[in-house]
């Protein structure tokens, strides 16, 4: 038993510099947020549940409400895109102004397909995004998100660790803020309500 342990504790050592190479801990990129230490947010060519391709610029006058998740995250994905979906109802027809968008960290699983069955079920409106890996992992990198594949050996499977904050945008594309997980819905629509463009 001893030496299981032992062995599972050399096997994730062996596989920590992969994974520090290729990003920065959750520990970090939380300190840039939290201390504003880094821009936040940048370009993106991504595609949508719909199979239409959506970069950044596609947004431009509208505010934009940003999470990074994974559809098979048990409960805090659903929770915060719930979340997400409530305050929009809360602003009513301003919600116009705002674009919700779920960009996936699982890409491998989260195909627009998949997207496609997920998205609806929170809003009518929330855009679905995937893409290749490594457009997954530039545009999470700009917002300082940290996401890492945690295998289930046992079952043959895996999980995502993720920060998960929901990035407010403003109409020009600038990083307005971020609400932490577990925002009230009332709180989100209240702090974007101050945002939003005039009703054309
Ligand atoms: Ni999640």
């Amino acid at each position: 038993m001893k030496r299981f342990a032992l062995a599972i504790a050399l096997l994730s050592e062996l596989s920590l510099p992969s994974v520090a190479d290729s990003q920065r801990s959750a520990a970090e990129v939380m300190d840039i947020l939290m201390w504003g230490r880094e821009p936040v947010g940048g370009p993106f060519k991504l595609i949508d549940q719909n199979r239409i391709n959506r970069t950044n610029e596609d947004f431009r006058g509208k505010l934009l409400l940003v999470y990074f998740g994974f559809t098979y995250c048990p409960d805090v994905c659903p929770t915060d895109l719930q979340n997400i979906g409530l305050a929009l109802d809360l602003l009513g027809e301003s919600a116009e102004g705002v674009q919700p968008l779920f960009i996936t960290i699982d890409p491998e699983r989260d195909t627009p397909e998949h997207l496609k069955n997920y998205v609806p079920t929170f809003h009518p409106r929330l855009l679905g995004l995937t893409g290749e890996a490594s457009s997954i992992r530039s545009v999470a990198d700009a917002y300082k998100v940290f996401y890492a594949k945690v295998l289930n050996e046992a079952r043959d499977d895996y999980t995502v660790d993720h920060t998960a904050f929901i990035y407010l945008m403003g109409i020009d594309g600038n990083y307005i803020g971020f609400f932490p997980p577990g925002t009230s819905p009332d709180r989100i629509a209240e702090i974007v309500r101050k945002r939003l463009p005039p009703l054309r």
